[in-house]
């Protein structure tokens, strides 16, 4: 299931973000593409080795770490460093699949859920969706600056050709507490739920009992 988080990062956030990514050093995009990507991939993204990279990641997770939503529809063990890609003059990244694990500075993590925040907005480029595919057919996605979407590493998917402007997002991988999908997409709908109930105050009772099964939900079904 996609998801669709919206205002991760704000419009102040977002502006100071950019603004460092125009100083950074871009690299071709097939440095951290296995064999199988770097046939089809055509981007850059930002040198993994520079010291401002370290800042503008830092930056990304600090973000992600403070929205509620990020949490409980990821319900994250571990977050791999946020990357960042830029798409221009036709660039592309034909369809492929994500690699299941990953190695991180210290850690190797699996690839259950995907996500790209989207750091530009999408009238300043044409072209550059992001293309999902899944079992109900293919997604379109392409979101408003500071928006992210998050879906299952195991779909395939592609970004469309940037034939004007620039597409500049970051992306990255999760590890969730919750590997299946079905059962992490009933947590976070319940979650939701339960967060619309904190504003009626005859609802109490109920929402203590919906608390109650959510987080006994979560203790059966969650790994860490
Ligand atoms: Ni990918």
């Amino acid at each position: 299931m996609m998801h669709h988080i919206k205002g991760v990062l704000n419009a102040e956030q977002l502006s100071t973000l950019t603004q460092h990514l125009t100083q950074a050093d871009w690299v071709d995009g097939r440095v951290t593409t296995g064999h199988q990507g770097a046939a089809v991939k055509s981007n850059e993204q930002v040198d993994t080795q520079s010291s401002l990279y370290q800042e503008l990641q830092q930056f990304v997770l600090q973000a992600i770490n403070q929205h509620p939503q990020f949490f409980s529809a990821t319900l994250p063990v571990n977050i791999s460093s946020p990357l960042f890609n830029r798409y221009q003059g036709g660039g592309a990244y034909g369809f492929h699949v994500d690699g299941a694990v990953r190695r991180e500075e210290n850690l190797w993590l699996r690839t259950d859920i995907s996500a790209t925040l989207f750091l530009n907005e999408p009238d300043s480029y044409e072209g550059g969706e992001l293309v999902i595919q899944d079992t109900f057919g293919q997604h379109k996605v392409k979101l408003p600056a500071g928006d992210m979407v998050i879906y299952p590493s195991s779909s395939l998917h592609c970004v469309t050709p940037v034939v004007a402007g620039q597409r500049i997002a970051s992306f990255m991988w999760i590890q969730s507490m919750v590997r299946d999908e079905k059962k992490r997409a009933m947590l976070s709908q319940l979650d939701d739920d339960i967060q619309q109930l904190s504003s009626i105050e005859s609802a109490t009772t109920t929402r203590m009992n919906l608390l109650n099964l959510y987080h006994n939900l979560l203790r059966e079904w969650s790994e860490i």
